[in-house]
């Protein structure tokens, strides 16, 4: 059962990487003589890091390769917010053991959220690891890899206050060449009782937004139709001069004047190009506001689908979880959403069964509020207790495995249902699509998405990638839209 759930969770769908448990990157090959294989584990943040890992090694002489036999260096960048994830870590690191054997001066680095969470441990634990490089100490890689030079062990995981790698331009990997990540915030300053996040990331903290702007307008003049600005939670971004997250109302009066707010950021971004779409991901319940629903009412190229995680649908579980708010806050949001952007704005969520003590009622909670709310599409997991969270400290994981399968079970079916009847109020519509690839199951067809980041499959014709074309749906399964193009818009 747990194949049905990744640990790619908050990605965006148009970058079609949520159903793979990681990804290896396009062979980028401009004549360098040293050759870097990473591969990419868990959200997104990760993912758009690999791109700056591999903009950093760029400048020491290392092209990416998608090749892993011939790579000097092997980096996984990794992820722990479940066991599982870092268990796939552990089976993957086994495997390439073999190649260290047979390749003495094979440097094997492990980056990202299990070596901030491990640090030095993981060098004891994993002897054929090299290096380890926590999240926020990129920039020190050229260093490391020069440390490991007579056969020592390197390790950088110091959290940073201001670290936001502003000012480099990352070097797309796995790309279409139509969607884009571009990292808004890092680290979390939520903390939800469950969640290792806080731990493996650090202080929150807002990027530069002439940075962001000059990113977003870089990837139009490459061609690019859509940028997913990412953070854990995006909609507390606030940009008052750099280093770690203060609330507006904290700000010095100079502060607040120059001050950027994540409904300012959503709007000069969308300002770059209408033909840009511009989407977004995770909105904290607690943190999107009556200021961002406008924002995306006034641009067309905002696009109406919001990733709001209710985690559970019951106030006490809710709040054990350290989440701020209750089952009504969290309705009353979603009335908001739809009563500004209307019932046609997707909504999607994350959600965890058999957190601890939840009781069966508290579980059927979850189910109410998802039949409520009318989710397009969810990410659900169980609980999975991660060392040195609240909730390890704090609570027992008292729900056992078979539960909280049985529940996960219940909660996937019911989303399986509810994302067919969402799907099926499409069909007899137009809708947008950005085209970004070719069908797998019917080369004769194209695929893409539309405004709610919904899979459409349609006839080829002359239609090419990066195409936005107006497209009739006529008919879905609870995964895609199926329909007929009308024409080509732009
Ligand atoms: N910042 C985002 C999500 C971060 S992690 C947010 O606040 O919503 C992505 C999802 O993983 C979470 O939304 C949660 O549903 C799930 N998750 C996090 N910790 C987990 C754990 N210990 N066990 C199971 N699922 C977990
Ligand atoms: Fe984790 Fe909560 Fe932060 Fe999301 S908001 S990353 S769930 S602590
Ligand atoms: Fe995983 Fe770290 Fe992302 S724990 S979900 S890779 S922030």
């Amino acid at each position: 059962m747990d194949k049905l759930i990744t640990d790619i969770n908050f990605i965006s769908k148009s970058q079609n990487t949520e159903n793979k448990e990681f990804s290896t990157t396009t062979t980028i090959d401009t004549g360098k003589s040293k050759k870097l294989y990473i591969e990419s584990y868990g959200c997104a943040m990760n993912f758009s890091d690999s791109e700056i890992v591999s903009s950093i090694l760029a400048k020491e002489g290392y092209d990416t390769t998608s090749n892993i036999k011939e790579a000097d260096l092997i980096f996984l960048n990794t992820c722990s917010i479940r066991e599982k994830a870092e268990q796939t870590i552990r089976n993957r690191l086994s495997q390439i053991k073999k190649q260290k054997r047979e390749n003495k001066n094979l440097k094997i680095g492990v980056l990202g959220c299990m070596a901030e969470r491990l640090k030095e441990t993981l060098l004891e634990e994993e002897k054929m690891v090299d290096i380890v490089v926590g999240p926020d100490a990129y920039r020190s890689l050229p260093e490391l890899i020069k440390d490991t030079d007579d056969n020592q062990k390197a390790v950088n995981v110091i959290l940073s206050l201001e670290e936001t790698y502003g000012d480099i331009t990352p070097i797309r990997l796995n790309t279409n060449g139509v969607s884009a990540f571009i990292s808004i915030t890092r680290g979390c300053d939520n903390m939800c009782a469950f969640c290792v996040v806080p731990f493996t990331r650090g202080r929150e903290r807002s990027r530069n937004p002439e940075s962001i702007v000059n990113e977003a307008k870089d990837l139009v003049a490459k061609g690019y139709k859509e940028v997913t600005l990412l953070g854990q939670n995006v909609d507390s971004y606030l940009w008052y001069g750099g280093g770690a997250k203060k609330d507006f109302k904290n700000l010095s009066e100079e502060e607040q004047k120059n001050a950027v707010t994540f409904a300012q950021l959503l709007e000069i971004v969308a300002q770059v190009s209408p033909k840009l779409r511009v989407r977004f991901s995770t909105s904290h319940p607690k943190d999107i506001d009556d200021q961002v629903l406008y924002t995306i009412k006034k641009y067309d190229n905002i696009c109406k689908n919001i990733h709001l995680p209710v985690q559970s649908g019951n106030s006490r579980v809710l709040k054990l979880m350290n989440r701020t708010y209750d089952r009504d806050w969290y309705i009353s949001k979603v009335d908001k959403i739809r009563s500004i952007l209307g019932e046609d704005c997707g909504i999607t969520s994350d959600m965890i069964a058999g957190f601890c003590s939840e009781t069966e009622e508290e579980h059927q909670d979850t189910l109410s509020i998802m039949k409520y709310t009318q989710y397009d599409f969810s990410y659900m997991f169980f609980y999975s207790e991660r060392p040195g969270t609240l909730a390890h400290k704090k609570y027992e994981d008292d729900i056992p495995l078979e539960i909280k399968k049985r529940r996960l079970q219940e909660i996937i079916d019911l989303q399986s249902k509810i994302s067919n009847d969402r799907n099926l109020l499409d069909n007899g519509k137009k809708h947008i699509v950005l085209v970004d690839g070719i069908s797998k199951k019917d080369p004769n067809k194209i695929k893409g998405r539309n405004d709610q980041n919904k899979v459409v499959v349609f006839s080829k014709q002359d239609f090419q990638i990066g195409d936005y074309v107006e497209v009739l749906v006529e008919s879905c399964t609870s995964g895609t839209l199926f329909g007929t193009p009308i024409k080509k818009l732009y």
